[in-house]
């Protein structure tokens, strides 16, 4: 439920959204990747038989114009990115009253860009991409956590396993959503094109 304390909507004029860059949107709405908890965002992609698949993801960074995620390379999601190099993603702030939503082209990060990331991931989730996979999920809970903690006491200090990899989307349409407590909702849209981005205010 979208609640109106003081911070809801207060962030950004809508005047000032139809005009600011969208980038410069997205920076201001997005941690820096190490300085809080990493943003949670849903993202769908497009499955093999033509339906979307949607699950959430820490949403790693924005940089360089392009929203980063990181995932294991064995998992569904790769295998759809691989087949159909698309996404679209979201996050929404209720108590803020704000979101966005962007549909993009996806490519694969490079490789200083994952082991960046992983080195500003907490030391569960380090542990998470070495130890979360198939041959562990097929394991008793006692031995789950027996070989986690016997991992964890032999390897102190963790780089990223081979599995672990890092995905941008560079948006071709951002759509912001910034609720008002004393009026509708707003949205404004935009589109990228050969003469930058078109912008469109949009109802809802
Ligand atoms: C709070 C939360 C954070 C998550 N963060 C990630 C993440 O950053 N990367 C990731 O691959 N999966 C993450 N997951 C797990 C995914 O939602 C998903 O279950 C998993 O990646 C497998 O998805 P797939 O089979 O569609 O590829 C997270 C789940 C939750 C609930």
């Amino acid at each position: 439920m979208i609640t109106s304390g003081n911070d809801f909507g207060s962030d950004c004029a809508p005047e000032e959204m139809t005009t600011i860059d969208p980038a410069e949107l997205l920076s201001m709405w997005i941690p820096a990747a190490g300085t809080s908890a990493p943003l949670l965002m849903a993202l769908s992609t497009v499955g093999t038989d033509g339906y979307p698949r949607l699950r959430h993801v820490l949403l790693s960074e924005f940089a360089g114009g392009a929203v980063y995620f990181h995932t294991d390379a064995r998992s569904a999601k790769v295998a759809e990115i691989e087949a159909t190099p698309r996404a679209a993603a979201s996050v929404a702030w209720p108590h803020l009253g704000r979101q966005f939503t962007l549909h993009g082209d996806v490519s694969r990060a490079d490789s200083d860009e994952e082991k960046r990331i992983y080195a500003h991931r907490g030391r569960y989730l380090q542990l998470l991409a070495w130890l979360n996979d198939a041959s562990m999920t097929a394991l008793p809970e006692s031995a789950r956590h027996d070989a986690w903690a016997r991992f964890d006491a032999e390897h102190p200090s963790l780089t990223p396993p081979a599995d672990w990899v890092g995905y941008r989307i560079i948006p071709t349409v951002i759509t912001f959503w910034r609720g008002d407590p004393e009026g509708p909702s707003q949205r404004v849209r935009f589109t990228a094109s050969s003469d930058g981005w078109r912008t469109e205010v949009l109802p809802g």
